[in-house]
């Protein structure tokens, strides 16, 4: 039986990975598939370098296009990342009728619009189980498991560094920085893990996975993004005591009015799923009609399973290449999409925790509340720690009951432009807890 052909753009950490996987698990691929994958060329951006696995140096070359252009490859798995080379390599073998297989998501998330209509009139595939909770094959479960149902909204942990760091300063009570630097040495974060720490990748599969479930195209844009770099000790000491896990999550409801889109940290139920996701492990949480809630869970960064599931992705293209198909699957999941206006987050009805340093004087307490009661923000509860010395401003953290975010904004406007009141340091959202059950 013939073998498949793959042209491989890219060897980093995940494509050192995805020749691995091919090598250690080819004996359950060809019982599984009937022949084998075999990778015949390797683009790489520099043929010296020192390489995270073996490869026949014969394979590589520095010539992306001549990878892509080889008659004996039927599929090119893109791994080299960012956007324009790797849109320029998928418009190329999209152009060659070669099927695609990739596992970025920027590149996804802000030219799908172009690339998987290219793709559908070439009459060729493009799969990216990994652009989406690494490992964890979520993409395939919207696109098959859960065709039949109608998914109302859902909630996931989808960036790992994102939940290592969070996870790791609720547990250790270190601060942002140290934490950040040992995701990256453990090889979670991004080349810039910037785009980890400000929401941004999360955002991008965000917009992903609201294509997939709603059928709805979004612009990565319009998503409401905030990153984890402000959250401090203070703030995971504090949702402890109110029985809460600060968690770095996306929230997509799908309602009338239009698309509520939002990354932010969160706090949410201690007794929730999500609140039990640790370290660099990612999850979805759906609500779907006729299934109900389901969770799915695994890892979402590292080598091995991020590869795993670009060789499932292999395989299954390559099944499409002997069956002699390509888009019996939708691609995005629904055959077109609509476009769907993303709600602002002015409107969004939320509970609140506040935390503010302020002078220790008489009345600040009151002037605070009296802010917050006159733009109908109502507080559930109000702590006052003690100064750490007399003569320093005090720690106050207010939760508030359900208000909305506008308010909420014109609220803290006006407490940062009254004299002696401080600035509010911090403010997360809370999951209330309906929103789980
Ligand atoms: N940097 C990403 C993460 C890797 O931390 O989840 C997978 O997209």
């Amino acid at each position: 039986m013939k073998e498949i052909g793959v042209g491989l753009l890219g060897l980093g950490n995940v494509g050192a990975g995805v020749i691995k996987v091919l090598a250690d698990n080819a004996a359950a691929i060809e019982a599984r598939l009937g022949t084998q994958v075999r990778v015949r060329a390797i683009a790489v951006r520099s043929l010296d370098k020192d390489r995270l696995v073996d490869v026949d140096p014969a394979l590589l070359t520095t010539d992306v296009d001549s990878v892509i252009d080889r008659d004996d490859i039927d599929i090119v798995c893109e791994l080299i990342g960012g956007i324009d080379r790797a849109k320029a390599a998928v418009l190329r073998a999209i152009e060659r009728r070669k099927h695609v297989v990739t596992a970025n998501k920027a590149l996804l998330a802000e030219h799908g619009e172009e690339l998987f209509p290219a793709a559908e009139s070439g009459g060729v595939d493009i799969y990216y189980e990994a652009a989406v909770c690494g490992g964890v094959p979520v993409i395939r479960t919207l696109r098959e498991g859960l065709a039949s149902d109608r998914i109302d909204d859902f909630y996931g942990i989808v960036n790992g560094t994102s939940n290592f760091v969070l996870s790791t300063m609720a547990k250790t009570g270190l601060d942002f920085d140290e934490v950040l630097a040992d995701a990256q040495a453990r090889g979670y974060a991004e080349a810039d893990p910037a785009l980890d720490v400000s929401g941004k990748d999360a955002a991008h599969k965000l917009a992903i996975l609201i294509m997939l479930c709603f059928g709805t195209g979004v612009d990565v844009d319009e998503i409401y993004v905030e990153g984890i770099d402000r959250l401090a000790p203070a703030d995971f000491r504090f949702a402890e005591r109110i029985g809460s896990v600060i968690k770095p999550l996306v929230i997509a409801r799908n309602t009338p009015d239009g698309i509520e889109a939002r990354v932010h940290p969160t706090m949410i139920p201690a007794n929730w799923m999500l609140a039990d996701v640790p370290g660099a492990k990612n999850a979805l949480y759906v609500h779907s009609y006729a299934l109900g809630a389901s969770m799915y869970y695994g890892a979402g960064a590292g080598m091995m399973p991020t590869a795993m599931a670009v060789v499932s992705d292999l395989i299954e293209v390559a099944r499409n290449v002997r069956a002699g198909v390509a888009g019996s699957l939708p691609l995005r999941s629904y055959r077109a999409l609509v476009h769907r206006p993303v709600l602002d987050i002015a409107g969004l009805r939320s509970r609140y925790y506040l935390r503010f340093s302020v002078p220790d004087r008489p009345g600040v307490l009151g002037r605070l509340t009296t802010i917050l009661g006159k733009h109908g923000i109502s507080i559930a509860q109000v702590v006052q720690d003690m100064p750490e010395k007399d003569g320093r401003p005090v720690v106050v953290v207010v939760v508030t009951h359900e208000a909305v975010e506008g308010d909420l904004r014109e609220a803290l406007a006006d407490i940062g432009a009254s004299a002696g009141l401080g600035e509010p340091v911090q403010v997360i959202r809370i999951m209330p807890s309906a929103a789980h059950a």
